[in-house]
């Protein structure tokens, strides 16, 4: 097989770029470790800035999305019985939108294989060659049979498991990481949302997320330990958990459940020769600024763009300037998913210096205006470069 852009990965970000890519009459293919079912059904992110929709609107993947999806205006934020609106809106002119990751899924898949693209699931054995020169290869196995695609570009979106981040030389790249000492607990319940927005809590036990996906299914997150066993938290522990920490939820049937681990990481530089890393695979924020999948799609604007230059134009500019672009947003969306994380959580210490500053902080986010903007601005997603 050939093409011009190998894409590892059909996440958010290897489905935007090959969709992208077949726009701008560029070829692609689409090679995936797991099966469609498995990919379709993964329960993950679900909220998209303004500018995610904007981006899966223009690229024609947002029909569904604009009808189902839950456009929001505001946060609340609740800390020792005091409760405050974020009104983002109001302060910045753009909104938020609850729309799961596996809907974004589906629908790319959809508009993929309903145009005859290449997409190929269950690949086994994924590895690239030749990445430091101008004709990789990607090899593979489908159904014990040995495949081998040679092309120009290989962009490694698989995640941060993945193999792409792995073949480029250790002396070529730079890692830089923080890992939390807790986790989310998340549970998917048949239950209507306590509130129509949001609700980011911390509270003495610990943070806690109210979020949903439809009128009639919540989304729900706790703080818990980092190396947690989803057994030890039978359906009923977690809803007194959830109330303490929240105050009143309505319970229903719980429907799934998951730990997720927190961690900040990010390698840099994103590229090494034909070789572009995008979204997971080149970064990971901790959950609490709703940011992964954002910036997922961030990522693939820019590489879908220096493609266009380099595969329409010949010209290398935008390519040469990838990695630049994507990780000065990285690193502002990557402060800002700390700042969420390490204001909201329980350390260990719940009376020593850095819990006072901790409630200073939001303390103050409360009364003012300006701090109140700063976390506006950041949530609904800031300017794109390109
Ligand atoms: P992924 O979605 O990980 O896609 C990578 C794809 O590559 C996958 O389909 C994988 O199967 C495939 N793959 C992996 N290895 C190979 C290989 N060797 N060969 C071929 N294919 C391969 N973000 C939030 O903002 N809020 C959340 O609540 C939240 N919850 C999360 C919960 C979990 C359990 C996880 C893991 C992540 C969560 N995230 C969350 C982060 C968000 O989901 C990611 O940032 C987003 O999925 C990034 O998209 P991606 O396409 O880069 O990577
Ligand atoms: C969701 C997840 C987040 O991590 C977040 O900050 C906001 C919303 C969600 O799953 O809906």
């Amino acid at each position: 097989m050939r093409c011009q852009v190998g894409i590892i990965g059909a996440g958010p970000a290897g489905l935007l770029l090959g969709h992208l890519l077949h726009r701008a009459g560029i070829d692609a293919v689409v090679i995936e470790a797991r099966s469609r079912s498995y990919i379709e059904g993964r329960i993950r992110a679900g909220l998209l800035e303004q500018g995610s929709v904007e981006t899966l609107v223009e690229a024609g993947v947002g029909d569904r999305l604009l009808r189902e999806g839950l456009p929001h205006e505001g946060l609340e934020l609740r800390h020792e019985g005091g409760r405050r609106r974020i009104e983002l809106t109001r302060l910045t002119g753009r909104r938020v939108t609850i729309y799961g990751q596996q809907e974004v899924v589906k629908d790319l898949v959809a508009a993929r294989l309903a145009a005859g693209l290449p997409l190929h699931f269950d690949a086994a054995g994924v590895r690239v060659e030749g990445i430091d020169g101008p004709r990789p290869a990607i090899h593979f196995t489908q159904g014990g049979e040995p495949r081998r695609l040679d092309c120009d570009i290989v962009a490694g979106c698989d995640g941060f498991h993945g193999i792409a981040r792995d073949a480029i030389p250790a002396a070529a790249l730079r890692i830089l990481e923080r890992v939390y000492p807790f986790a989310w607990l998340g549970i998917l319940a048949e239950a209507r949302p306590i509130s129509h927005e949001l609700i980011y809590a911390r509270h003495h036990d610990g943070f806690a997320l109210a979020t949903m996906r439809s009128e009639t299914l919540s989304r729900l997150y706790l703080q818990c330990a980092p190396d947690e066993d989803p057994a030890n938290w039978p359906d009923g522990r977690i809803w007194a958990a959830l109330e303490r920490r929240l105050g009143a939820v309505n319970e229903g049937p719980i429907i799934q459940k998951g730990v997720t681990g927190m961690r900040s990481f990010v390698a840099e530089p994103m590229r090494f020769g034909s070789l572009f890393l995008a979204g997971d695979a080149a970064h990971i924020v901790p959950p609490t600024g709703a940011k992964g999948m954002n910036l997922a799609i961030a990522d693939v604007r820019v590489l879908a763009a220096a493609l266009d230059g380099f595969f329409r134009r010949g010209e290398t500019r935008l390519m040469d300037e990838y990695s630049r672009i994507c990780l000065a947003r990285v690193w502002k969306v990557q402060r800002f998913s700390w700042w969420m994380t390490q204001m909201l959580h329980r350390y260990d210490a719940e009376d020593g210096f850095e819990h006072h500053v901790q409630a200073a902080e939001l303390d103050y986010l409360f009364q003012s205006e300006a701090a109140q903007m700063t976390l506006a601005e950041n949530y609904v997603g800031l300017p794109y470069e390109v």
